[in-house]
């Protein structure tokens, strides 16, 4: 595996690679690599000739008091992670390289981009969205893996791509879970044992929301207040929201065209999951 710190080196690495073998799978990640991040890269090794993960903590996208400081490094761990899972080339840019100052910019669509998510982190889809921008250019690559834990996040990166006509397929993962269901995140990290126990009703409140709609409840107020009941003791719930898969709310959940996604914090921590129905 070569590791890359520079954009001019990715560049060399990459045009040293022969046009048969240059068919070229990407994983964005901001590191603190866990299986999560793991089955993306897994699928996008089993999929593609080269692999290239990129380990960036991208400054754009945090808001003001967020973690960005305090975001978990793990630069040893992520390379050997790296390494074993057969990656080709680890991509980790400084923020110098990847910014310059008064540069372009891209902007979220004005609605999607600022419901949910962007209601609460205003801005932070246009973070994401530029540094994803770059990364795909600087990547070459032929299919991006984004993982659905990142619903919107997700759904905006495949809106770029559709926009502006970019040369690369973006391929949805499953949310990887703990074996109690939370869905794994590089923010689980700062939750307490204590904390991680009440975390655990998001996922019971989606698997709720799951055995109703099999039973044939489909009221999205009457799926979202059960769901409420059984997450009694998350701190706050920042939203449960049932929208298409165009992210349009949605009265009653439609099967196969719905999702449900939740944000809460716990003990300040703040987490989201989804289901796809
Ligand atoms: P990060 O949070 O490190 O996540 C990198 C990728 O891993 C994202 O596509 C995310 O959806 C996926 N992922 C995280 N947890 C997952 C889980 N439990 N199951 C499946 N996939 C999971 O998302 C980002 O970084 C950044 O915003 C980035 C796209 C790299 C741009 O800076």
């Amino acid at each position: 595996m070569q590791i890359i710190k520079s954009i001019d080196g990715l560049k060399r690495a990459i045009d040293k690679i022969t046009i048969d073998d240059r068919d070229i799978g990407f994983v964005p990640t901001m590191g603190a690599l866990h299986s999560g991040h793991l089955s993306l890269i897994r699928r996008a090794r089993e999929e593609s000739t080269t692999l290239i993960v990129s380990i960036f903590v991208n400054p754009t996208q945090f808001l003001e008091g967020e973690d960005l400081d305090n975001y978990p490094k793990r630069e040893e761990s992520d390379r050997k992670i790296c390494e074993v899972a057969g990656v080709d080339i680890l991509f980790m840019p400084s923020i110098d390289d990847m910014y310059s100052k008064d540069e372009l910019s891209i902007s979220a669509p004005s609605i999607r981009g600022y419901i949910l998510e962007g209601t609460k982190r205003a801005g932070h889809f246009d973070g994401v969205l530029q540094i994803v921008m770059k990364l795909l250019n600087l990547s070459r690559a032929d299919r991006a893996y984004f993982g659905k834990k990142d619903a919107q996040q997700l759904a905006l990166v495949m809106q770029m791509v559709r926009d502006y006509f970019l040369d690369c397929e973006i391929v949805p993962c499953e949310i990887i879970r703990d074996e109690y269901g939370l869905a794994l995140s590089s923010r689980n990290a700062y939750l307490s044992d204590e904390q991680k126990s009440r975390a655990y009703q998001i996922s019971k409140s989606l698997k709720r929301a799951t055995q109703l709609v099999l039973s044939g409840r489909l009221e999205s107020h009457d799926i979202i207040s059960n769901m409420r009941l059984v997450m009694s003791d998350i701190d706050e719930i920042e939203y449960i929201s049932i929208v298409d898969r165009a992210f349009r709310p949605l009265d009653t959940l439609e099967i196969g065209n719905s999702m449900i996604l939740v944000a809460v914090k716990v003990g300040g921590v703040r987490l989201i999951d989804n289901i796809w129905i």
